[in-house]
């Protein structure tokens, strides 16, 4: 099995992610860190625990790690998630207790406690989490496996502003110490979340599975779609962070290249874009592995045939 620790500001579609790590038994997920992101850390920390109990792990811990980015305010996407992040169905408030550790001293803790290069990371909102521990605990860099991580577009541009997308947006600071870190990186941009839409016959079988946990994300994508569809005019909202946990498992599902990254942090009009080197014009070294394409109607029946051996409640 390989080890993963998660780092999510969930979001309908980090929640997605989670569920889809718990059913996988590939999979060995060592605790959960939030991020402030797509909401404040306060609802982030506390919809992780929410999917935690929906997959009937109340044991998995949750950390609560940084609750702004590294050197600016926290901008959110209440707009995409709605007010609480997971709109849509109605949720019950998790049992569940947060553990008492900051996440960025669970992740340094773990990478120091696990034999070197057995642990992935797999962050799925903003980077800050990650590289406060980078900061903090240098050793650990070279103690990580892979990071393999939802962020950033090349030829699909931004989502939160006209150049960027939002994870590396909120934190490019965070994002440039993970890129320059010399860790193995792999991305799942928009270029490839954008090809994983949420269509309604793809929502409809998440609803057939005639589960509560079916019809949650059923509820959450119906949600989570509406602004995509209206704004963009595609069939279905985007699902991107299941990407980065199916690729754990089924990477023939994705394709891409190894080629560099670079975040722009300074200038204003393209804060937080990502620069990517795609046809290697310069001579750059390769810092990450950059996703394009994938096998979408793959991607989904994994994910339904996986959602479906979680647990009935
Ligand atoms: C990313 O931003 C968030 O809104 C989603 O959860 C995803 O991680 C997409 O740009
Ligand atoms: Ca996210």
């Amino acid at each position: 099995t390989r080890k993963i620790i998660i780092d999510t500001d969930p979001g309908q579609d980090d929640a997605i992610a989670i569920l889809l790590a718990l059913a996988s038994p590939e999979i060995d997920v060592l605790g959960i860190t939030a991020v402030a992101g797509n909401v404040p850390l306060p609802l982030t920390e506390r919809n992780t625990r929410v999917v935690c109990e929906l997959a009937g792990r109340a044991d998995m811990p949750v950390y609560a790690g940084c609750e702004a980015p590294l050197s600016r305010p926290l901008i959110t996407a209440e707009h995409v998630h709605g007010g609480t992040g997971l709109d849509g169905p109605v949720m019950t408030e998790p049992a569940m207790t947060l553990r008492p550790e900051h996440g960025v001293d669970f992740i340094i803790e773990t990478l120091r406690a696990k034999p070197s290069k057995t642990v992935t990371l797999c962050p799925l909102g903003p980077l800050t989490n990650i590289a406060k521990a980078m900061q903090q605990a240098p050793d650990i860099t070279e103690r990580i496996q892979e990071i393999v991580l939802m962020g950033g577009a090349y030829f699909e541009v931004g989502n939160i502003t006209p150049a960027a997308e939002f994870n590396i947006f909120v934190d490019p600071e965070a994002a440039d110490i993970v890129l320059r870190s010399g860790v193995p990186i792999t991305m799942m941009p928009l270029d490839v979340t954008h090809k994983a839409l949420a269509t309604k016959p793809r929502i409809e079988a998440f609803r057939a599975l005639g589960t509560t946990l079916g019809t949650t994300v059923a509820e959450w994508l119906d949600f989570f779609e509406r602004f995509d569809t209206q704004k963009y005019g595609t069939d279905g909202a985007p699902l991107h962070d299941p990407c980065v946990i199916a690729y754990l498992i089924a990477p023939q599902l994705f394709e891409g290249r190894h080629v560099n990254v670079t975040v722009e942090t300074g200038s204003e009009l393209t804060l937080g874009m990502t620069v990517v080197d795609f046809w290697r014009i310069t001579e750059r070294a390769a810092n990450a592995t950059f996703m394009q394409n994938i096998d979408a109607d793959g991607f989904f029946a994994f994910l339904t045939e996986r959602l479906a051996t979680l647990p009935h409640t």
